[in-house]
């Protein structure tokens, strides 16, 4: 699988995604040999830059954060096809100036008049540029493009889509008049993860594991996202978006989607979305939201050995934002496999480690002949998928313990990335930029999966709305007491990952 011949746009070049993320992964795909000599990259932004500031600061962050080793000939290849536009997102000059600059670009690399629009912006600026990109003509291909083949045009937008179910349909409706659904990319940067890919291959291309994997054997679901960094330099973006749809909107439920859902017919982008899409319309909230979820924001604390700042001391936030920095939901998922097991979601900034993990916690044996010689974690076996940062997925189960005495202790059996294959995980989004160029969308949620996932996040929203301040929990803690309450009141409680 190697891109065709493409022109990249990217729209929030000056921002943090693509000098963290987007630019490196681009370096990596050319280094990896995934992008072919007919590609360009093209930056639009304010910032008064000309092609070859663009090209040092892409140099700089390429040589800072990408994964493969840099290889001079690469660089020089990939730089060689780099421009710069400087533009308001509302000036249309600018966008004539920029529909210029990709089709000399095209002319000049042999792009073949294939052009993708990756969108790293906040969501208002959305639909000021979609319809930019289709007064100045870029979003439609002319028949015939340059290679002589029928070009394409995608457009790849970031989270958030939207802030609530009214905003995501109404933000659909823009990109939708201006692009066909199939080229629309919208990105959740945890379905580009090898870890989150393999929930699928885990489940489906093995026996083992189904056969348990539903109500008759699984007691309840935790799925963490757990952070140890707080707001940082984001609280523009994250003040008055919070915890539940930063990520849980996104990611988290489409880690329940994934382990929830039923087979797909094949692995296709329909057939995947439409079992995700059955699962997310079978998820019901619990009957009283004030103790089936729980939300924190944190207070000043210790991290890494170092004091850090509470949440309203950051710079930017005010000091009455009532934006919780960790929520944690109770969910049901009332199909016949899941009916009666909670799926208990988590997530926080300024946690007590950074980790993400899926964990399946089984039924405990109906009865217990022999003795534990430990009060175990759990006193249950559990299935964790390890989502990040240590990859790979652990069994916990009973064993005795060598000697005399027939006593039991709880066990693991682990698979990790790292000893079982020598191929480094290539970053999230190196793997969906190629899916983009390529033009393959399974790894994409489609706008009904977008919309379902307000669907069951809008009530909760709300209720938190009426109910003020957020409780406080510590920096470096895991959480809130209200978020130990949640699993506490059913007798469970979190694992420790
Ligand atoms: C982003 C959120 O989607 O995911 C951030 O907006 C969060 O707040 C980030 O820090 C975490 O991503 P990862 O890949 O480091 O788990």
């Amino acid at each position: 699988r190697i891109a065709g011949p493409s022109v990249l746009v990217l729209f929030g070049v000056t921002g943090d995604l693509a000098r963290k993320k987007l630019l490196p992964a681009i370096y990596d795909l050319a280094n990896r040999g995934l992008l072919p000599p007919g590609f360009g990259l093209v930056g639009f932004a304010r910032r008064d830059w000309e092609d070859q500031d663009f090209a040092h600061e892409a140099h700089e962050a390429v040589r800072k954060y990408a994964r493969t080793p840099f290889r001079e000939d690469v660089w020089r290849q990939l730089s060689e096809g780099v421009r710069f536009v400087q533009g308001e997102l509302d000036d249309e000059e600018a966008f004539d100036r920029l529909a210029s600059t990709v089709h000399e670009l095209d002319a000049e690399r042999g792009t073949g008049g294939n052009y993708a629009f990756y969108l790293s912006l906040p969501p208002k600026l959305f639909p000021t540029v979609v319809t930019q990109l289709k007064r100045s003509g870029l979003a439609e291909p002319e028949p015939g493009g340059t290679a002589g083949t029928t070009p394409w045009r995608r457009v790849v937008i970031e989270k958030p889509f939207g802030h609530d179910l009214a905003s995501a349909q109404d933000l659909n409706a823009v990109v939708d008049e201006v692009f066909p659904p199939s080229s629309v990319f919208r990105i959740d940067h945890y379905l580009g993860k090898e870890t989150v890919q393999n929930i699928l291959a885990l489940r489906f291309a093995n026996t083992l594991f189904e056969p348990l994997w539903s109500r008759n054997y699984v007691d309840h679901v935790q799925i963490t996202m757990a952070e140890d960094i707080g707001v940082g330099g984001r609280a523009g973006y994250y003040d008055g978006i919070g915890a539940a749809r930063d990520v849980i909107q996104n990611h988290l439920l489409q880690l329940l989607a994934l382990v929830a859902m039923e087979e797909p017919l094949s692995y296709s982008a329909d057939a995947i979305r439409a079992e995700k899409e059955k699962v997310l319309s079978a998820v019901s909230l619990p009957e009283d939201l004030s103790t089936g979820t729980a939300r924190g924001q944190y207070a000043a604390g210790w991290q890494g050995g170092s004091k850090v700042p509470g949440y309203l001391e950051e710079e930017g936030i005010p000091s009455d934002s009532i934006t919780e920095t960790y929520a944690a939901l109770k969910l049901g998922v009332d199909t016949r496999r899941w009916s009666g097991v909670p799926f208990y979601l988590r997530t926080g900034k300024r946690l007590g480690r950074r980790v993400t993990e899926v964990a399946l916690v089984f039924q405990a044996a109906p009865q217990q002949m022999f003795p534990r010689s430990d009060v175990s974690e759990l006193g249950q076996n559990a299935l964790v998928l390890r989502i990040q940062p240590d990859e790979g997925v652990t069994l916990r189960f009973g064993s005795k313990v060598p000697g005399a005495s027939m006593e039991v202790r709880d066990v693991s059996m682990d698979f990790t990335y790292g000893q079982s294959f020598t191929e480094a995980s290539p970053e999230a989004y190196e793997r969906l930029l190629l899916d983009v160029l390529i033009g393959d969308p399974p790894l994409f949620p489609r706008q009904e999966e977008v919309e379902l996932s307000w669907q069951i996040l809008d009530p909760v929203e709300e209720h938190w709305a009426r109910s003020g301040q957020p409780d406080q929990y510590g920096a470096g803690t895991w959480g809130p007491e209200s978020g130990q309450a949640l699993l506490a009141r059913d007798g469970r409680h979190w694992r420790r990952p």
